[in-house]
């Protein structure tokens, strides 16, 4: 069965006070331009919940002046079509407009898990997503949101925000899906030529290097960022912004693995960055 799409805040809670009726709602906000990434994480929230809301916005809030709001990817109807199979029961899907009507003189601000890696990079991306996601939580009251793993350091700081800001909902993050190869599912990944993707599987295979040495006994985040850059050096058509080893809740460098902590990718490949990461779990004994 087709979502019921709305495009407005008041049709979105009308629509919503109809079907809640005590059931609980699950909440997964997008971009759109979905692929099976973003629809992994539907499934996963109709394991959550018996309603499940899929918001659609291009939030330019989150974008830098000079990044790619205006080229990024947007097909509402293809959306659509792939979520009704997944069952989704509403699809949030507003203008510019409705969600900024008046210029912004109220932010969400973080410091300390948004300082550094995507945060230094992308001047302001960080309170536009914390923003964006706030109002949607308004909006939408969900009992359940879920959230991605590929872009673990938004996940840690919407985990923060919620707890910082008393937002009762409970956060749930899923896995990274990937292509068979390897490389991580992103909407970006359509601006790549064929050589490009090649390109790309590097940055997968460098996680994959820190993660083998880690589970060969290797704690010292040294050698292991060492290591990640050496794989990605063999690929002159990367061009990498950073390699990182952090702690998983704080996104605060690690000197040594005592406890699970994500190993961070970023690089440029032709004109589009792309991100990845791992969980890298310190080696048993
Ligand atoms: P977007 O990039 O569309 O991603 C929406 C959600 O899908 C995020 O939680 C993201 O981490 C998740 N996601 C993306 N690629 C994934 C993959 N390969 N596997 C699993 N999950 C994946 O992230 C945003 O939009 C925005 O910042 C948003 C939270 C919607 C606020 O505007």
């Amino acid at each position: 069965m087709s979502p019921r799409v709305v495009r407005t805040i008041t049709d979105c809670r009308a629509a919503l006070a109809g079907l809640r009726a005590g059931r609980r709602v699950a909440f997964v906000p997008t971009m759109g331009a979905l692929h099976e990434g973003h629809l992994s994480l539907v499934d996963l929230a109709r394991t959550k919940a018996d309603v499940v809301v899929v918001s659609v916005f291009v939030n330019p809030a989150q974008f830098a002046p000079g990044e790619d709001f205006e080229r990024y990817p947007r097909d509402l109807e293809r959306d659509v079509r792939l979520l009704a199979r997944r069952g989704a029961t509403l699809v949030f899907a507003p203008e510019v407009e409705e969600m900024y009507p008046e210029p912004l003189l109220t932010r969400v601000a973080m410091h300390g898990i948004t300082d550094d890696l995507e945060g230094a990079r992308r001047p302001g991306h960080f309170d536009g997503v914390l923003t964006v996601v706030a109002k949607l939580f308004h909006i939408i009251e969900p009992e359940v949101a879920v959230f991605g793993q590929k872009d673990a350091q938004q996940a840690a700081a919407i985990r923060r925000m919620v707890a910082d800001l008393d937002f009762p909902v409970e956060i749930v993050v899923g896995a990274t899906a990937r292509d068979p190869d390897g490389l991580a599912l992103s909407s970006r990944n359509a601006y790549l030529s064929e050589a490009e993707r090649r390109e790309a599987l590097a940055l997968r295979s460098a996680l994959g290097r820190a993660e083998s040495l880690a589970a060969e006994g290797v704690a010292d985040a040294a050698p292991l960022l060492a290591a990640m850059r050496e794989e990605l050096s063999r690929h002159p058509g990367i061009d990498v912004d950073y390699v990182a080893l952090v702690e998983r809740d704080t996104f605060r460098p690690v000197d040594r693995l005592t406890s699970p902590a994500v190993a961070a990718v970023a690089a440029r490949i032709g004109g589009t960055r792309l991100i990845d990461n791992v969980v890298i779990e310190p080696h048993a004994g």
